[in-house]
Formats: C-alpha cells, structure tokens, sequence
C-alpha cells in the first residue's frame, strides 16, 4: 500500500517510523510519501490560508497549493500503477484490472465518522492519500477538483473539535495499517476485537495476566480453573456488562440487527 499526506506539519508523521507501522515501513508492506504542502507556494511567506469570502471568524486554506500538491501525487500514483500494471501481467500473463483512482481522505469534523469496519476495508486499498486541513477548512472547491480525480471521502474521529487533520490522519493510518494483509501473524486475532464487525461489536472483555494476585487483588478464579467453555462464556458476560455500562448504544444496535434479520428469515 502506498499512503502518501499532504500537510504544512510534515514533522508530525516522523513518529510513522516507530512501533508497528515503522516495522511495516521496514517490511515494504508500506510505501509512506509526506508532502509538505508548503513546497507548492511561490510568495515570501509560504502563504497557504487566506480570509474566508463572505466574512466569519478564522482563516480558510487557499486551493491553489491544494491543486499542485494533489497533481505532482496524482502523476505520482499513475507511475505506482503503470509498474504494478507491469508486474502483475509478467507474474500471472493475465489481463491488468481497470484503473482504481487513489483513496482520498479528507479529516475533518464535518465527515463521516469512521469506525472498525471502514478501517478493514481501507487497508485493502492500493493508493490511499491523505489532505491534512489547518485553520476553518480548505476551499471548498479543492474537494469538487478532486472528486473528478480521486474518490474523496471525508471523514471525522468523532465529535470534537481538533486543531487539523495531521491526529486524525495518525489515528486512521494505525487503524488501517495494523489490517494491511501480511501485518499480524494471526489474522484471527483481530476478528475478535472490538468493533470488528458492523452490528455485531461488543467492547472487549477485561483481560488479566501473572501474577495471580497483586495489591492484594485475585485474578478472575475462572480465568485459572482450565475449563475453556467457563472461561468463554465468563469473557461474554464481562463484554455485555461492560458494553451495557459504557455504550448502551451499541446494545441497541444489536437488538436491532438481530430484529432485522428475524425480520429477513420471515
Ligand atoms: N479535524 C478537526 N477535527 C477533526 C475531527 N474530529 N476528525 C477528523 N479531522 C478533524
């Protein structure tokens, strides 16, 4: 997967060099490009905002470095295609899929929030790149351009307010990246985590390890009795427990894919 992040922070992304996505880096599992969007202006002070038209508070990024950055990766993406094109007709003499445009992903408060099942989805992806926003927003029109070029999708960490897009940006890259295939050795490991499965996600359950007693407090007895099916339905009722304590909501949701599909079987 190629990911490639366009921002006026560029040295908020040397942290993609450590843990997990550093070694998925190492293990070419990963292309990473920063783009600093700065690169694309022409005046003394590097400008890339300016007052929004029609008044208000803040600034708004202005879209010609936009429109530079996200051509020079365009030109970019056809160059990753052309040689997976090349690759894939010597290694199976097969015909090459149609052109895929790239993945643009747009953070911003006013998207679609993103959640598990979107992150397994995006880590199937060939080309994603990332459009960090400063300050109100980029013009508006950078995203309409963009549309006829990328497939666009905004998307928001949830309902709150940050400063930009470069956490947000962070936050979605180690979501999807710990899902590229070839990542975990386990695969079956992350069917079972939180939110892995749209309708069906309970919070994890408490987990527990040596020693079996510490400050005075015992580990779970059922956790060290053997007795695998004790120990299944035990970790079941800590997850309804917790999940009806912490996010009845998705309690709910559950009730209701289970009455919809009642709904489909009759
Ligand atoms: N930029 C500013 N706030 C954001 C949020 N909540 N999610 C994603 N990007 C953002």
């Amino acid at each position: 997967m190629r990911i490639d992040i366009i921002t006026i922070f560029p040295e908020f992304f040397d942290a993609l060099d450590i843990s997990l996505i550093g070694k998925a880096k190492q293990r070419g599992l990963i292309d990473v490009h920063v783009h600093d969007l700065r690169t694309y202006t022409y005046d003394r002070h590097r400008t890339v905002d300016d007052t929004p038209y029609g008044g208000g508070a803040g600034m708004v990024m202005k879209p010609e470095p936009w429109g530079e950055a996200l051509s020079e990766v365009l030109r970019d993406s056809d160059a990753v295609h052309e040689q997976d094109t090349a690759l894939s007709q010597v290694e199976a003499g097969a015909e090459p899929d149609a052109t895929c445009a790239p993945l643009l992903l747009v953070p911003s408060p006013a998207g679609t929030v993103f959640r598990q099942p979107v992150a397994h989805e995006w880590a199937e992806e060939k080309h994603i790149v990332f459009a960090c926003g400063r300050y109100e927003g980029i013009d508006e029109r950078v995203i309409e351009w963009a549309r006829e070029r990328f497939r666009v999708v905004p998307f928001s960490l949830g309902d709150y307010v940050l400063n930009g897009g470069e956490v947000a940006t962070m936050a979605v890259i180690e979501a999807v990246v710990r899902l590229v295939p070839g990542m975990v050795g386990n695969p079956e490991s992350l069917v079972e985590e939180s939110h892995s499965v749209a309708g069906d996600a309970l919070l994890e359950y408490p987990v527990y390890t040596k020693p079996a007693v510490w400050e005075g407090r015992e580990a779970p007895a059922v956790l060290l009795s053997g007795d695998h099916g004790k120990v299944a339905r035990a970790r079941r009722d800590w997850q309804l427990e917790r999940t009806s304590q912490r996010r009845p909501d998705l309690i709910e949701n559950l009730r209701t894919a289970r009455l919809s599909k009642h709904d489909v079987a009759t």
